[in-house]
């Protein structure tokens, strides 16, 4: 009963009102705030940008030092999260351990629903506690998998630098550092993936937490939803799939796969549902792979040649020319990522820890409202009309 607009994937529905993030997917626009990505991300640090989201403006210097106080102060988890770890298979992919830990927070941050209503405070603690905890479990995930002494925060350092700290520090080493130019673009690509509007992670995050559920417990859905190959796994999936085109000789024949409606085959890092125009991302994460590579003089100049080649084949094809399928942010990232000595399986939890902010300050948004509304779409029933029943001694 009752008429209800069909819109199987929400393709032309707006869930919600947001005044964070705009994206203009034809002219290939994206704002944080009504700044400009590109701008954002030559002038301004990641916790620069997570203040601008989270409040709306962009912050003065006083602002923004406090900020980067409160962050610091919060980036130590409790020893017992740690013992979360011991847990997990030995192979697990550590966006299942994400998954596991980030909800685990929810049982050491439990808040009443109506505290989360009704006080600001407590919204605003659970959204800094995200941001700053985060570097540090995705650091745990990657030194336990490796069998490495786990590294804590410093608070001398920069949030990303910390970060970096925290992921590859020798403890033999008494002069370790890292090269600045690992810093800046890891930087850049925390600020090009935080926040990106009503994508399926964000939407994600807000359903969840329009039941009034706890904080962490909505962040580890988004998590979990951010994982599939189809959305932040495709940064993974797109290296994996260069690896398997394995020279430019081959690209053609990998074109010619995608296109063929009999295989499953897609171009990883390619399309996109909201850009029908190149994705601004994509342009500035592949202005970072030129510099990344020169700095720190990687040789992995075969596989940017050849991530170049497929996106000149593609783009020159009338198949992706007619359905705008344009390089996304996915295409690029997963190069620099390898540059900066990010393992494969780390590059969806680099993203995970990057679009924490987004998902926070939506959620954050959401919970500001008058009033909270509960996320229920409604459904087209195809099954069966009302059905006699039969007792099982009866069924044939
Ligand atoms: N390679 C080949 N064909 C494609 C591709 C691709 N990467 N993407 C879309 N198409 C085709 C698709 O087969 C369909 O063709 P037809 O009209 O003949 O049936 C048409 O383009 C429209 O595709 P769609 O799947 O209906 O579009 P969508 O908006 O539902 O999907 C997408 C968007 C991102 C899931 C899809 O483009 C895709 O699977 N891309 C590869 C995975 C990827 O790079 N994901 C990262 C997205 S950006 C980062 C993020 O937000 O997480």
């Amino acid at each position: 009963t009752g008429l209800y607009t069909f819109d199987p994937g929400f393709t032309s529905t707006a869930s919600c009102v947001s005044a964070i993030t705009y994206i203009d997917g034809d002219e290939g626009k994206l704002w944080y705030r009504g700044y400009s990505i590109d701008e954002l991300a030559a002038h301004c640090t990641f916790l620069e940008v997570c203040f601008l989201l989270l409040y709306g403006d962009l912050p003065s210097k006083q602002q923004l030092k406090q900020f980067e106080e409160k962050v610091n102060d919060e980036m130590i988890v409790h020893e017992k999260i740690k013992d979360f770890y011991k847990g997990f298979n030995l192979n697990a992919h550590p966006m299942s351990i994400m998954c596991g830990v980030v909800g685990a927070l929810a049982s050491f941050y439990e808040y009443d629903a109506k505290d989360i209503v009704s006080d600001p405070k407590q919204r605003e603690l659970s959204a800094i506690k995200l941001i700053a905890k985060m570097p540090t479990l995705t650091a745990i995930a990657f030194r336990t998998s490796k069998g490495l002494p786990i590294v804590q925060p410093d608070r001398k350092r920069s949030y990303t630098e910390n970060f970096l700290y925290m992921m590859f520090s020798d403890p033999l080493d008494r002069d370790f550092r890292i090269p600045p130019v690992m810093i800046e673009a890891l930087d850049k690509i925390l600020i090009l993936h935080a926040d990106h509007e009503q994508n399926a992670s964000t939407s994600t995050v807000r359903i969840t937490g329009s039941s009034l559920a706890n904080p962490f417990a909505c962040i580890s859905a988004g998590i979990a939803s951010l994982w599939g190959p189809a959305h932040g796994g495709a940064n993974q999936a797109c290296l994996e799939m260069l690896d398997e085109i394995g020279s430019r000789e081959r690209v053609n024949e990998y074109v010619e796969k995608a296109k063929d409606k009999n295989s499953s085959f897609r171009i990883m890092g390619f399309g996109h549902r909201v850009y029908k125009n190149f994705d601004p991302r994509a342009r500035e994460m592949q202005k970072m792979c030129h510099k990344v590579l020169d700095e720190l003089n990687v040789r992995d100049e075969e596989l940017f040649e050849l991530a170049m080649e497929l996106e000149h084949a593609a783009l020159n094809d009338p198949y992706f020319q007619t359905r705008k399928l344009y390089p996304n942010v996915d295409f690029y990232s997963g190069i620099v990522l390898q540059a900066l000595k990010i393992p494969r399986d780390m590059f969806t939890v680099i993203f995970a820890l990057a679009r924490s902010i987004g998902w926070i300050a939506q959620w954050r948004e959401m919970m500001s409202e008058s009033v909270v509304k509960l996320g229920r779409p409604r459904q087209l029933y195809l099954g069966h009309k009302r059905r006699e029943f039969v007792k099982l001694e009866d069924r044939q």
